[in-house]
């Protein structure tokens, strides 16, 4: 399985201070940006991993099956604050999410991440959870459809595509990545295809696994549990994702939120983010070059106070 970790170096500069220190990788994946960082860290370091994916999870099984300082969750990174009570673990010196999709994932013929092969359209992460993009383009209003590709995957053809997709479900079912393909082809200029058709998958993927939203519900739960001085990093693949980041990371480095006019402040707001990125990190052009997934990667990080 062939997964090259984003943003590897810069990522673990930021993420690690302490060698006894206790981590959290709530998008394994592959074990990449985990196996770095356990590399760096002393036999005392514990690391705890959470992955939706159960493939993702049963191979991160077997790569530290040797390694008692990790322990593996195969679930969303949103329960970060359970998976903590149940190992006792008050605070995380350092807390890291690599967000989007792995390699794996994407080339996996039957994984159905990507509309270059034929598989059944679901788009799921945690398959026992939520509903298929095949069941969300077929019971769909038009207009939420068109929502969703314009909102998640700033696809410009988007009404066209979603006229298409309701004429079609009105004689066929829309079960298979193939299935969506056929659809987007003949109303899309060939030379901006494969554009379009990843930017519809990316939408849905969006959508049926309500990444955005988990990442907000994270990233308060993540500050919560950091301890002082602890870090997070994030790595994110979208703007909007980023653009989330940017403004979680702001507002929790503020230490007052009154309107500018107010005379004194009268907020209470409590400043527990330093911001250690202020603009983010992206790949330089030798690891684009090298690693085609890592072009639209950026990384922030922020230090507990
Ligand atoms: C880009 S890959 C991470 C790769 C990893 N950093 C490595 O070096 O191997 C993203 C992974 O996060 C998982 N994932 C995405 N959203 C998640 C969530 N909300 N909770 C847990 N895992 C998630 C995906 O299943 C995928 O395996």
């Amino acid at each position: 399985m062939q997964h090259v970790p984003v943003l590897l170096e810069e990522s673990l500069k930021y993420l690690v201070t302490e060698e006894d220190g206790k981590y959290f990788d709530g998008t394994m994946g592959f074990g990449g940006h985990s196996s770095a960082l356990l590399n760096k860290v002393s036999p005392n370091a514990v690391l705890i991993g959470t992955d939706k994916d159960k493939q993702a999870f049963q191979y991160l099984k077997n790569k530290f099956i040797d390694d008692k300082r990790v322990k593996l969750y195969n679930t969303g990174f949103t329960d970060i604050d359970i998976i903590s009570k149940i190992e006792f673990i008050d605070n995380f010196d350092g807390i890291l999410v690599d967000l989007g999709v792995s390699s794996f994932q994407l080339d996996d013929p039957n994984s159905g991440f990507t509309y270059r092969e034929d598989a059944p359209l679901d788009l799921r992460m945690d398959k026992e959870k939520g509903i298929s993009a095949a069941v969300v383009l077929t019971k769909f209003a038009p207009e939420e459809l068109t929502e969703i590709l314009f909102k998640y995957g700033e696809e410009k053809n988007a009404r066209k595509i979603v006229r298409a997709i309701v004429e079609s479900r009105n004689s066929k079912t829309i079960s298979t990545t193939k299935d969506l393909r056929e659809i987007i082809e003949p109303i899309v200029p060939q030379r901006f295809l494969n554009k379009s058709l990843s930017r519809v998958f990316q939408a849905l993927r969006i959508y049926v696994n309500d990444e955005l939203e988990e990442l907000k519900i994270f990233l308060k739960k993540a500050v919560d549990l950091l301890s002082t001085d602890g870090r997070i990093v994030v790595i994110s693949f979208h703007s909007l994702e980023d653009r989330i980041v940017k403004e979680v990371f702001k507002y929790e480095s503020l230490s007052c939120v009154c309107p500018p006019e107010a005379p004194i402040c009268v907020c209470d707001k409590e400043q527990r983010l330093k911001i250690l990125t202020r603009k983010p990190v992206v790949p330089t052009d030798i690891e684009i070059k090298n690693n085609k997934r890592s072009r639209s990667a950026k990384l922030r990080a922020a230090q507990k106070i």
